[in-house]
C-alpha cells in the first residue's frame, strides 16, 4: 500500500491500486490536457482519453464514502480536424504588402510565360503573397496545415464519472491570466484567446459532513459560494511547464476537507497540491510518472515543511 506523506514514482493507473480503499477524503488533480506538452507528446487522443477515465474509474473504492474528486482541466482549443473544411478568410487587416490582385494580373499579362516565383521577383514581393493575390487563401495555422476546431473536455469527464459511480456535484471556472503570448493565432482569427479552465466535483456516495465553520464568513463570500475563481496563473513555469497556482488546491482542500484528512493527487508534477495540503494541516499522497518531478514535488514538499516549523518556533517565542 502507498504510504501516506509521501511523493511515489509511477504511472497513476498501476499505483492507484496500491491506496486503501474507503481512505482519501479529497483527491485533486490537473491531468495532462492533450496539448503536445513534453509528458503526454506520444499520447494518441485515443490514449489520452482512456487515461482520463481509466484514472477517475480507479477513485470509487479509495475515496471514502461522501468524499470528492476535484478535476481541473480545460477544453482543447486547438484540436486538429483533417475532416474540416478549409477557412477561407482573406485577412484585409494584415494585408501590409502595397502588390494588388490588379497588379499580378497586369504582370501575366505582360508576361504570360512567367511562373509564380518570377513574377514575385518582378513585384518584388513573395510567392506567397502571388499566391494569396490569386487564390484570395489566408488560411489560419497555413493553407497546407490541418484545421483546427475547440473540442470540449467536459462530456468526456462527466461520462467518465457517472460510468465510475460517482456523481457530478459541482462545478466551478478558474479565471487564470489570458494566455495572450501563447494564442499569437488570434490575431489572424475571430477566436477568443485562452483564458478559463473548469473545476468538476464529483462526489462518491456517502454521508458528507457540511461544516459551515470551515471557512470565514468573508471567504464564503469571495469564493466559498462563488463559481468563478479568479486566481493568476503561475508565471514562473522554470522547473515544471504546467503548474497549478497554490491558492486553487488550497481553495477546494479548506472547502472541502477536515484537518488530517487525506488529500490525493494522481498527477502531482511539482507538488502544489501536496504544499497546500501540508499548508492546511491534511495528509497527502502524491503520485507523478516523471522522476525530475518526483524530486521537485519532494523538495518543495521539504521546503514548505521547515518554513512551517520555523514558523511554529517563532510564534512559540514570541508567545
Ligand atoms: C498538468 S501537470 C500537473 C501539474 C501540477 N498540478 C502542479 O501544480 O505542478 C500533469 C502531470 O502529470 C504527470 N503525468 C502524466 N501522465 C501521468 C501518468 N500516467 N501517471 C502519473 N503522472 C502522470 C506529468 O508528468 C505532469 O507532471
Amino acid at each position: 500500500m502507498l504510504q501516506v506523506n509521501e511523493i511515489h514514482h509511477g504511472d497513476a493507473r498501476t499505483l492507484l491500486k496500491s491506496i486503501e480503499n474507503d481512505s482519501i477524503a479529497c483527491s485533486i488533480w490537473s491531468p495532462p490536457y492533450h496539448l503536445g506538452k513534453e509528458y503526454e507528446k506520444d499520447m494518441t487522443y485515443e490514449e489520452w482519453q482512456e487515461l482520463i477515465t481509466t484514472v477517475i474509474n480507479l477513485h470509487t473504492p479509495i475515496l471514502i464514502p461522501g468524499g470528492f474528486l476535484a478535476i481541473n482541466i480545460a477544453d482543447i482549443l486547438v484540436f486538429p480536424d483533417k475532416n474540416m473544411p478549409r477557412i477561407q478568410a482573406l485577412n484585409i487587416s494584415r494585408q501590409r504588402i502595397s502588390v494588388t490582385r490588379e497588379d499580378v494580373l497586369r504582370a501575366m499579362e505582360l508576361h504570360p510565360t512567367y511562373n509564380r516565383y518570377q513574377l514575385a521577383e518582378l513585384l518584388d514581393c513573395s510567392e506567397q503573397t502571388i499566391d494569396r493575390r490569386l487564390n484570395g487563401n489566408n488560411i489560419r495555422g497555413g493553407k497546407y496545415n490541418t484545421q483546427t476546431r475547440v473540442h470540449l473536455v467536459s462530456g468526456i469527464i462527466e461520462k467518465a464519472g457517472k460510468d465510475a459511480g460517482l456523481y457530478l456535484y459541482d462545478r466551478r471556472i478558474w479565471v487564470k491570466d489570458p494566455a495572450w503570448q501563447s494564442s499569437q493565432w488570434h490575431t489572424i482569427s475571430y477566436r477568443s484567446i485562452d483564458e478559463f479552465e473548469y473545476i468538476f466535483v464529483f462526489w462518491k456516495p456517502g454521508i458528507t459532513v457540511v461544516d459551515r465553520k470551515r471557512l470565514k464568513r468573508n471567504e464564503w463570500a469571495e469564493w466559498g459560494s462563488r463559481g468563478v475563481w479568479n486566481i493568476p496563473s503561475v508565471r514562473a513555469n522554470n522547473d515544471h511547464e504546467a503548474k497549478f497556482p497554490l491558492e486553487l488546491p488550497r481553495r477546494i482542500i479548506k472547502l472541502l476537507t477536515a484537518p488530517n484528512d487525506i488529500v490525493l493527487d494522481c498527477f502531482v508534477g511539482s507538488g502544489t497540491t501536496a504544499v497546500a495540503a501540508i499548508m492546511e494541516n491534511r495528509q497527502y499522497i502524491g503520485i507523478e510518472k516523471e522522476a525530475k518531478y518526483v524530486e521537485l514535488a519532494k523538495e518543495n514538499c521539504t521546503k514548505t515543511r521547515q518554513t512551517m516549523d520555523n514558523t511554529y518556533k517563532q510564534i512559540k517565542l514570541d508567545i
